[in-house]
């Protein structure tokens, strides 16, 4: 049910049913209330309902299309999916299919390792309809496992994976385990992904939070983390974690090696658990991705015994990247360096959820599996993946290139991940303007901005950015140029009815 249905339902309680309803809005979890997440808010449901007046024929509006740039949802914005994926699945959710290899190869020219793939695949899970081990399918965590060590040329063991449905569920089953009072905190980038303001906010824990270095690339700055947790700890916060999303999302920052390093230092001396997000880890256009956990095993060989109580999660997932398969909600986490019976309650918590969608698990083992060189889908599969990589970045650029040219706008370079967020210096006038209405001066343009070009973007303070600053973020995944031009449009009209 969409938030707007759900609006418009709850609109129509009677005063009767309210008397004899147990659930009033005054009565839920106010931790519920409490939690926000701007990416799907206001702005968002107001463009669904232009989305549906469009959709119905109304000719009324001054835009003829709804772009939502608001969200990291690729498929959504016209991006295909890889078809060795999605001929991989249809054969899980099929397998009567399997019986006609012969049609399969030559009426709908399913390969031999398609067919080969969905086998393997269904020998280990045998129905995509049955539960699976809590912590996922033991084949498809050796496949991450043989990933990671791929990627960062260190060891990983399957027992320290666990298969989640998408990263969201896993940093929200991580912070389950960490937030053990009020008193706990968490460092939280600012700007940052709602996902991790909300769910302490649900967990009426503290967000503890460090601004990122906007001048610097959105860096991390080390002076920032270590002020803002020596604050948290005098105001009597018990911190104990630190999250570091790389690369970054709203500001689409990759961190470097010594950035990487700095934040592994805080987090050994003062005893944190390092929530490495690395969704973005394949969308990355400037330099080399480092995951946290080669950072950290690097560290360890080079410095022994200084890194040794470091504890990591690092989260991936198949909704971004050029997989861009979120509505299957598949994702995993790592855990390194934790206590064997800590882990064992992160097992069991995880149980009582019985287990990941077994599709999302099966789409996580060929994403981090893809159809190898030499075999036959590979070709369509690396053509595939090229041209959406290409995409974006070239889409980024555009964009980027835009917002150069925009009065009072400002954009760092795009590095990677499928966001923009320029700052906006508006005219005091618009500001003015937007307290007469009781908004933000980022929402209210934000909003006019969807009001005369059906684009929605979201607000800066939806995550978080340093005082006096004014934010928007865009993802750079809407095809074509139009809808960018539609933003340079209404900005030079905007900032020439506010002079
Ligand atoms: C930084 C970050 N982490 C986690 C997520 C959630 O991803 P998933 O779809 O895997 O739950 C997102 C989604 O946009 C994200 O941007």
């Amino acid at each position: 049910m969409s938030t707007h249905t759900t609006v418009s339902y709850c609109a129509k309680r009677t005063l009767s049913a309210q008397a004899t309803r147990c659930l009033n809005p005054d009565n839920i979890n106010p931790h519920v209330k409490e939690a926000k997440y701007a990416v799907r808010g206001e702005l968002a449901v107001k463009a669904e309902e232009y989305r549906v007046k469009l959709a119905q024929g109304d000719k009324s509006l001054p835009f003829d299309s709804v772009i939502f740039a608001n969200i990291g949802n690729p498929q959504q914005l016209d991006q295909k999916p890889i078809t060795f994926f999605r001929q991989v699945l249809s054969l899980l959710e099929n397998p009567q299919l399997l019986d006609r290899p012969e049609a399969l190869r030559t009426s709908f020219g399913y390969e031999q390792d398609v067919i080969d793939r969905a086998k393997v695949l269904l020998a280990d899970v045998q129905s995509v309809g049955a539960y699976s081990h809590s912590q996922g399918a033991p084949i498809i965590r050796k496949s991450v496992a043989k990933f990671i060590e791929e990627r960062d040329g260190f060891p990983a063991n399957p027992s320290d994976l666990f298969l989640c449905a998408g990263a969201s569920s896993g940093v929200s089953t991580i912070l389950n385990v960490i937030c053990n009072g009020p008193q706990a905190g968490v460092l939280v980038p600012i700007p940052q992904y709602p996902l991790y303001t909300a769910t302490l906010s649900l967990l009426n824990a503290q967000c503890v939070p460090y601004l990122l270095e906007e001048e610097k690339a959105w860096g991390t700055d080390v002076n920032a983390i270590r002020a803002s947790l020596e604050k948290a700890k005098s105001n009597g916060t018990d911190v104990r974690s630190i999250v570091v999303i790389n690369p970054g999302n709203p500001t689409g920052a990759s961190l470097g090696l010594d950035d990487i390093k700095s934040v592994l230092d805080i987090a050994a001396e003062e005893k944190l658990v390092v929530i490495a997000d690395e969704v973005y880890q394949t969308n990355v256009f400037e330099g080399e991705f480092t995951s946290f956990k080669k950072r950290l095993r690097q560290l360890q060989q080079e410095q022994p015994g200084k890194y040794d109580n470091v504890e990591l999660v690092s989260l991936h997932s198949v909704s971004k990247g050029m997989v861009g398969e979120c509505g299957q909600r598949g994702g995993y986490f790592e855990l390194v360096g934790f206590d064997p019976e800590v882990a064992a309650q992160i097992y069991k918590l995880v149980s009582i959820g019985l287990c990941p969608p077994v599709i999302g698990q099966c789409l996580m083992e060929m994403m981090v599996n893809p159809p190898k060189e030499g075999s036959p889908s590979h070709e369509v599969y690396k053509t595939e993946y090229n041209g959406i990589r290409d995409g974006l970045h070239k889409r980024a650029m555009a964009l980027y290139d835009a917002f150069q040219k925009m009065e009072g706008v400002e954009c760092q370079k795009p590095q990677g991940a499928m966001y923009l967020f320029p700052t906006i210096t508006l005219p005091p006038k618009a500001v003015e303007a937007a307290a007469a209405e009781k908004r933000a001066a980022d929402e209210f343009y934000c909003l006019r901005l969807l009001d005369a070009t059906g684009v929605c973007v979201v607000p800066g303070s939806g995550f978080g950015q340093k005082e006096n600053t004014l934010h928007f973020r865009t993802t750079f995944l809407a095809p074509g140029t139009d809808w960018v031009e539609r933003i340079v449009k209404f900005h030079a009209e905007f900032m020439a009815k506010y002079q």
